[in-house]
C-alpha cells in the first residue's frame, strides 16, 4: 500500500495542506517547530485514529479553530480513502469532541474498525522509552502492532480496561457480607477472564514472533549480541518459546485461540482464589495490565546494563521486526515513517534502516538535508516545511 495524496485542514499548524507523495521515499525538511512531525502525525492518526504523541484530538486543532480534517488516498490496497474529522465540543479543554471517521466513504460507527486499514509503523527518537521506560511503554508497543493486524485485541482491550475501572470501583467499598456486590463481583472477574486472556495470549505468541525477527536484526547490527525478551505476567504460567522458525498468520491464530483458552482457566482460578486479597486492597491485583516483556541483551537487562548504543541498536530492531512481521501476517507494506531518526544513528544503523525500508512507502522528516544518506536523497521526493506549509523542490 502507499500514501498517494494527503490533505489536512486546521491540523497543527496547518491552515491546509495537500500534497502528493511518492510510493518510495517522500523527505520533509524545515527548521524546529515548522510543522514536519505534524505530517506524520496526521499520517499515523489515521492508523490507530488516535496522536502518537500522547496529546489529547483537541490539541490537534489549530489554535482559533474548531475542528481538524485529515484525509489521505492510498494505492495498491483494499483500502483507498480514510478521512477523520474531529470538532471541539463544548468544553473543548477537556479534550473531548466529536470525532467521525471514514474508510473508503463509509462511516465507522465504532472507531476500533479503523484499525488495520491503514498499516504503519512510526520510528522516533522517542522510541528509546521501549528500553528506558516502565512496563506500559511495551505493553503499548505491542498493543498497537497487534491491532492492527487483529482489530479485535483493540476491541478486547476496550472491554477489559472499561470492566477492570467497574471492578475497582466495585472494590473500593464492597462489604465482604454483601451476596449481592460478591455475585456483582465473580460477573465482573468472569468477563475480565475472557476478554484478559485473549490479550495476554496475544501478546506473548506476537512477543516471541518479534524476537525471532528483532533479535536477527539486532545480532546483524551489533556483531552478534544476544537480544531476547521475556514475557512476564502475574496472573498465568508463561509457555516456552517453542518454534525456532517464523509462524504464519492461520498457524499464530490458532495458537493464540489455544493459548487464550489454558490462560482463561488460570486466571479464572487466581481470581476466584484471591478474591479476598483483592477485596482486602481495595483493588485489583491480577490481570493483563500487569503484563511486562522484559528486553535482555547477552542474557542482562537491557534497562539496567546496557549502552547507549546498545539500546539504540535493541529499539531500531524491534522497529524493524514490528515493520517485518506486519508485512509477513498480513501480506500488505505498512508504510513506515521516520521522525528525524537519521541524526541519532551511526552508518551501520543508517544502512541496514536504508535496507529495510526498500519497498516500503517512507515518510521522513529531518532538520537538516545533509545528514541523509545520499541513497535517499538522490531518489526521494523531497518537500520544503516551513511554519505550516510546504513546497515540493
Ligand atoms: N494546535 C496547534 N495549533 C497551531 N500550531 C500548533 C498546534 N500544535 C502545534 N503547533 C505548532 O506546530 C509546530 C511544531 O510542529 P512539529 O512538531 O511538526 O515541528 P517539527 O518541524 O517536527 O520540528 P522539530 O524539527 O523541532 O521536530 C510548533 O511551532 C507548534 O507551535
Ligand atoms: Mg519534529
Amino acid at each position: 500500500m502507499f500514501i498517494s495524496d494527503i490533505n489536512l485542514q486546521y491540523f497543527r499548524n496547518y491552515e491546509t495542506l495537500s500534497a502528493k507523495l511518492g510510493s518510495g521515499v517522500n523527505v520533509f525538511y524545515g527548521d524546529n517547530g515548522q510543522g514536519k512531525t505534524n505530517i506524520l502525525e496526521s499520517v499515523f492518526f489515521c492508523a490507530i485514529g488516535k496522536s502518537f504523541r500522547f496529546s489529547k484530538d483537541s490539541d490537534l486543532v489549530k489554535s482559533g479553530k474548531n475542528e481538524f480534517k485529515i484525509e489521505l488516498q492510498l494505492k495498491d490496497d483494499i483500502t483507498n480513502e480514510i478521512t477523520v474529522t474531529f470538532r471541539n465540543g463544548q468544553n473543548s479543554s477537556s479534550g473531548a469532541g466529536e470525532k467521525a471517521v471514514r474508510v473508503n466513504g463509509l462511516y465507522l460507527r465504532r472507531l476500533g474498525h479503523l484499525m488495520g486499514n491503514l498499516l504503519s509503523v512510526i520510528f522516533s527518537p522517542e522510541d528509546l522509552e521501549i528500553v528506558n521506560e516502565g512496563p506500559s511503554v511495551r505493553r503499548k508497543l505491542l498493543d498497537i502492532v497487534i491491532s492492527q493486524i487483529y482489530p479485535a485485541h483493540y476491541f478486547d482491550l476496550q472491554q477489559y480496561n472499561k470492566i477492570l475501572a467497574q471492578k475497582n470501583v466495585l472494590l473500593r467499598d464492597i462489604d465482604p457480607g454483601n451476596s449481592g456486590l460478591i455475585a456483582l463481583l465473580d460477573v465482573y472477574n468472569e468477563q475480565l477472564a475472557e476478554a484478559g486472556s485473549k490479550i495476554s495470549a496475544r501478546r506473548v505468541l506476537f512477543s516471541y514472533e518479534l524476537e525471532l525477527f528483532a533479535a536477527e536484526k539486532n545480532a546483524e547490527i551489533s556483531s552478534g549480541e544476544k537480544l531476547s525478551f521475556q514475557y512476564y505476567s502475574n496472573y498465568f504460567t508463561i509457555p516456552e518459546k517453542a518454534n525456532k522458525n517464523l509462524l504464519d498468520n492461520s498457524e499464530l491464530s490458532k495458537k493464540i485461540e489455544e493459548f487464550s483458552t489454558v490462560i482463561n482457566k488460570e486466571f479464572t482460578e487466581i481470581l476466584n482464589s484471591r478474591k479476598n486479597r483483592e477485596i482486602e486492597r481495595s483493588h485489583s491485583l491480577y490481570g493483563p495490565q500487569n503484563d511486562d516483556l522484559l528486553i535482555t541483551l547477552n542474557d542482562m537487562e537491557l534497562r539496567r546494563f546496557g549502552s547507549q548504543g546498545q539500546k539504540r541498536t535493541a529499539v531500531l530492531s524491534i522497529k524493524l521486526a514490528e515493520t517485518q512481521l506486519l508485512y509477513k501476517l498480513t501480506g500488505r507494506r505498512p508504510v513506515l515513517l521516520l521522525d528525524d531518526v537519521f541524526s541519532e544513528l551511526d552508518e551501520t544503523r543508517c544502512a541496514l534502516l536504508l535496507k529495510n525500508t526498500e519497498g516500503f512507502q517512507t515518510l521522513l522528516t529531518t532538520a537538516n538535508l545533509s545528514e541523509l544518506p545520499r541513497e535517499i536523497s538522490s531518489a526521494a521526493k523531497i518537500f520544503f516545511v516551513e511554519s505550516g506549509s510546504i513546497k515540493l523542490i
